[in-house]
C-alpha cells in the first residue's frame, strides 16, 4: 500500500499570479492546498486528482474577520495524520499608486490591513491555533521594495519593509528550537503577474520603468518562480526569521 505524505499548505492570494501557481504545482505534487481570496479561480482545482483543494472566499481586507476565518480551517484539520503545516501569507496589492496626499483614508487603511496587518493577524492566529502541532512554517512573501523607496508606492514599499521585520522578529521569538514554527520571508524579484501590470499601466511615473522591464524580458514567469519557492522552503537549512531573494536561489 502506498501511503501518501500529507502536506497541508494554506495560501493567501491563491486566484492568481505567484499564489495560483504554487497552488498548481502542490497539488500536482499530491499536497493539500487550501486557498484564500476574494475570488475562486477554477483552474487550480482541476489540476490534479493526487492533491485536494479547498476554497475560502475572504476579503482580507476586513481584518478582524481573519481569526475566524482561520479557526475552523485549522480545526478541520487532522493534525495526528498531518506531516507538515505551512501558511503562505501571499497575497497583496500595490495600489493605490500615488504621492501619499491623493491617497483617501480609505486607500491608505486597505493597503496597510491586506499588505501588513492581514498577514500579521493569520501568522499570530497561525502560531497559537497549531500550538501543539510539529512541523510548522510561515512564508510571507516579501518584495525589493522593502529595500528600495519609490515615489508613489509608499505604502506598498513600506508594508513590504515591515514584513520583513515582522518576519526577522518573529522568527527570533520562535528560535530554533525542534518544534519552533520555521518563518521566513521571501523576496519573489519581478514576476509577470496582473501585479506588474497594474505597475506598468498607471499613471505614476515609475510606470516608465515597469513597461522597460517587462519589454526587455525580465519579468520571470510565475510557474518558475512559484517552483522555486516549493523547492526552497523544504529546504532543512533555512535560518528562522531570515529574509530570502528567489534570484539567489538559482
Ligand atoms: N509580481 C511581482 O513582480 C512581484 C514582485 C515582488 C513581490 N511580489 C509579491 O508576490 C505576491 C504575489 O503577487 P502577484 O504578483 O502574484 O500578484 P497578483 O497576481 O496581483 O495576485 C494577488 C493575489 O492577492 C489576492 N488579493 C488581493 N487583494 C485581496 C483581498 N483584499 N483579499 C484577499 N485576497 C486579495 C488576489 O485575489 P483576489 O483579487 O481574487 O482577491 C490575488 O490572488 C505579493 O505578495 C506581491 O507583493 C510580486
Amino acid at each position: 500500500m502506498i501511503i501518501l505524505a500529507n502536506h497541508v499548505y494554506i495560501i493567501t492570494g491563491v486566484s492568481s499570479g505567484l499564489g495560483a501557481e504554487m497552488a498548481k504545482q502542490l497539488l500536482r505534487e499530491g499536497n493539500e492546498v487550501i486557498g484564500l481570496s476574494r475570488t475562486n479561480n477554477e483552474d487550480i482545482g482541476r489540476q490534479s486528482a493526487e492533491g485536494k483543494f479547498t476554497f475560502y472566499p475572504v476579503d482580507l481586507v476586513r481584518i478582524k474577520q481573519l481569526t475566524p476565518v482561520l479557526q475552523p480551517i485549522i480545526a478541520n484539520i487532522d493534525s495526528g495524520s498531518l506531516d507538515s503545516i505551512t501558511l503562505i501569507n501571499n497575497a497583496a496589492s500595490v495600489t493605490p499608486l500615488k504621492e501619499i496626499q491623493d491617497c483617501t483614508d480609505e486607500e491608505i487603511l486597505n493597503n496597510v490591513q491586506l499588505n501588513i496587518a492581514a498577514p500579521m493577524l493569520l501568522t499570530s492566529a497561525f502560531i497559537r491555533l497549531t500550538s501543539n502541532w510539529h512541523a510548522r512554517r510561515v512564508v510571507n512573501i516579501s518584495s525589493g521594495s522593502a529595500k528600495y523607496p519609490a515615489p508613489s508606492m509608499s505604502l506598498y514599499c513600506s508594508a513590504k519593509a515591515a514584513l520583513n521585520m515582522f518576519s526577522r522578529s518573529v522568527g527570533m521569538e520562535q528560535g530554533q528550537e525542534p518544534n519552533a514554527v520555521q518563518l521566513f520571508a521571501i523576496d519573489p524579484g519581478m514576476v509577470d503577474t496582473p501585479m506588474q501590470r497594474t505597475a506598468r499601466e498607471s499613471d505614476m511615473a515609475l510606470s516608465a520603468f515597469f513597461a522597460a522591464q517587462k519589454a526587455e524580458g525580465n519579468l520571470v514567469e510565475p510557474a518558475r518562480v512559484a517552483r522555486q519557492i516549493i523547492h526552497f522552503i523544504s529546504s532543512p537549512v533555512l535560518k528562522n526569521g531570515d529574509v530570502y531573494q528567489v534570484s539567489a536561489m538559482e
